[in-house]
């Protein structure tokens, strides 16, 4: 008998031939011009190989001013929309869908003396962000639909907006950071409006059955967590009212939690799910067995997605699936630095088990 996780899963515009989603990953193996190596095709190869039915990428920067990192894939004109065609293809060769991120770093973008945020701020060492203008924004908002409708035509399987991880659009969305009293300010309505009217200009250029999809924080840091609540249940509702494919449930701070703690966000997505169950929602956060991604499935979610448990062993699901341990991923977060000091090592716990494994091989032989 097949497992939960195997079973397909029919969206409004598109079926994912199972319910596990490789969650968008900055790979760290873009050149410095914002194209795709050789090294990261055969990333999506192995991981559309084995046992992921659909393929979020790393963040795709949109806009020029809003590169997140120096290896980052681009989309902010035309000349990048090609390296998405062979990664599409590649995908659709194990019949897996392809769905690159689209985003923009807003105050956290690398090359920019003059950094803008949702509202003016101090940064980290000393520095300023402005405020966005609301020209400066609807021409954002334009850079997003421009990159759907360049990625569009190479056959992509849709796009993800990155509504999450206190990226621009986040910032928007959650109050902490979102104290404008104009129209993008204020109100939970006013502050997805920036998110709400990307969605709908993409549906507009694309097509409505082109799949929207979004990944979003289902908490804040901000003291009021009930009045956040209200705000996720009205903007899933809204998201099933515009025809997002699937809502994926995030955190603010999926870095800082506790090593030993898997699902940490099951809890509220669970009642996320219950107060808006026609909208397709997955969750990702500290899925590390096929017991996680059970539970998740069990809570009502519609797909599961993960992240670092595919950074640590990129066949975690087939082994999942036939029997295998728990990840070794501790959630230390450590591949976020590892790429820069050590070229080729992704995570330490997996590359301390192969150490491991490769000195009991040599003692057996011995
Ligand atoms: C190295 C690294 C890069 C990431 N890059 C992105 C990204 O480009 N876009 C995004 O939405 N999330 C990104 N994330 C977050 C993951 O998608 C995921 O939400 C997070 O790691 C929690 O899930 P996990 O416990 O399964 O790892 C990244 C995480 C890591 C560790």
């Amino acid at each position: 008998m097949s497992n939960k996780i195997e079973v397909p899963l029919e969206l409004a515009h598109i079926t994912l031939k199972n319910r596990v989603i490789r969650s968008a990953v900055h790979s760290f193996l873009a050149d410095k011009d914002g194209y795709m190596t050789e090294a990261e095709y055969q990333m999506y190869e192995t991981l559309a190989k084995n046992g992921v039915g659909t393929i979020i990428t790393g963040h795709c920067c949109v806009d020029p001013r809003g590169r997140a990192n120096p290896e980052q894939v681009n989309i902010y004109e035309d000349s990048f929309a090609e390296q998405f065609r062979r990664a599409a293809a590649i995908a659709h060769a194990a019949d897996v869908r392809f769905i690159p991120q689209l985003s923009h770093a807003g105050p956290r973008a690398i090359d920019q003396d003059d950094l803008a945020d949702v509202v003016a701020r101090p940064l980290k060492k000393d520095r300023e962000a402005r405020m966005l203008t609301l020209e400066e924004i609807q021409a954002i908002e334009q850079r997003f639909i421009a990159a759907a409708v360049r990625l569009q035509a190479t056959g992509v399987d849709g796009v993800q907006l990155h509504a999450a991880h206190s990226y621009l659009l986040s910032r928007f969305i959650d109050p902490t950071f979102n104290q404008r009293t104009d129209i993008y300010g204020g109100c939970v309505e006013n502050r997805f409006r920036m998110t709400e009217r990307i969605i709908c200009g993409i549906k507009e250029a694309c097509g409505e059955t082109f799949p929207v999809l979004i990944k979003i924080n289902l908490d804040t840091k901000a003291e009021d967590h009930a009045s956040y609540h209200e705000d996720m249940v009205w903007i899933l509702q809204r998201c099933r009212a515009l025809g997002v494919e699937l809502v994926e449930l995030s955190g603010v701070d999926f870095i800082n939690q506790p090593r030993t703690d898997t699902l940490y966000y099951l809890d509220e997505a669970k009642i996320l799910k219950a107060a808006v169950p026609e909208q397709p929602m997955s969750l990702v956060g500290g899925v590390r067995s096929l017991d996680d991604m059970d539970n998740v499935l069990g809570a009502g979610l519609d797909a599961v997605s993960l992240g670092r448990a595919l950074i640590a062993e990129p066949d975690f699901v087939v082994k999942q699936l036939s029997g295998g341990e728990p990840s070794v991923c501790v959630s230390c977060s450590r591949c976020f630095v590892l790429p820069h000091m050590h070229p080729g090592i992704r995570c330490v716990w997996a590359w301390k088990a192969e150490k491991a494994r490769q000195k009991a091989a040599r003692t057996t032989e011995a």
